[in-house]
């Protein structure tokens, strides 16, 4: 187990663009065990590869109902819209109003190499979407309609 250090906004690496994994060897387990571990020491719900600072196409997700290592994802249907409070371990103490789809379906390797399909509605929809935007180099903030104070948070969570 190995907290790694999160790179915040400023850092360069969050700009570029990380590369497929090729090689699904115990060096991805390490590299994956250590996301898990530092997503979670963080409170973070999902947490990229480039986040610890490699530039591979990796990501760990976790809305509360399991953990998830998606290797090389991709988008591969999205459906309805949804503006929300977003989040993210590289931008610390702030948060933005974000439009994503209510509804996405990826497809993504493990661990071992095997694709699959995956799909979420609402936080793991936007969970997905947020981490996949990582891997291109693009942050949350590049989307948000605007940015939100912690008053603004709690009148939109009463709403509820
Ligand atoms: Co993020």
């Amino acid at each position: 187990m190995a907290i790694r250090n999160v790179v915040t906004v400023g850092d360069p690496v969050l700009r570029k663009t990380s590369r497929k994994v090729e090689r699904f060897d115990e060096k991805l387990g390490q590299l994956l065990d250590d996301m898990k571990d530092t997503m979670y020491k963080a409170e973070g719900v999902g947490l990229a590869a480039v986040q610890v600072g490699i530039l591979r196409r990796a990501i760990v997700v976790d809305v509360g109902d399991g953990l998830l290592e998606l290797i090389n994802p991709e988008i591969v249907e999205t459906s309805g819209e949804i503006e929300d409070v977003e989040g993210c371990l590289s931008v610390p103490g702030e948060n933005g109003l974000v439009k994503r789809p209510e509804y996405c379906k990826i497809r993504a390797q493990n661990r071992k190499g095997v694709w699959r399909f995956y799909e979420g509605t609402g936080l793991k929809a936007r969970c997905f979407c947020h981490e996949i935007d990582h891997l291109d180099g693009i942050l949350y903030t590049d989307k948000q309609i605007k940015n939100l104070t912690a008053e603004e948070i709690k009148r939109l969570r009463e709403q509820d």
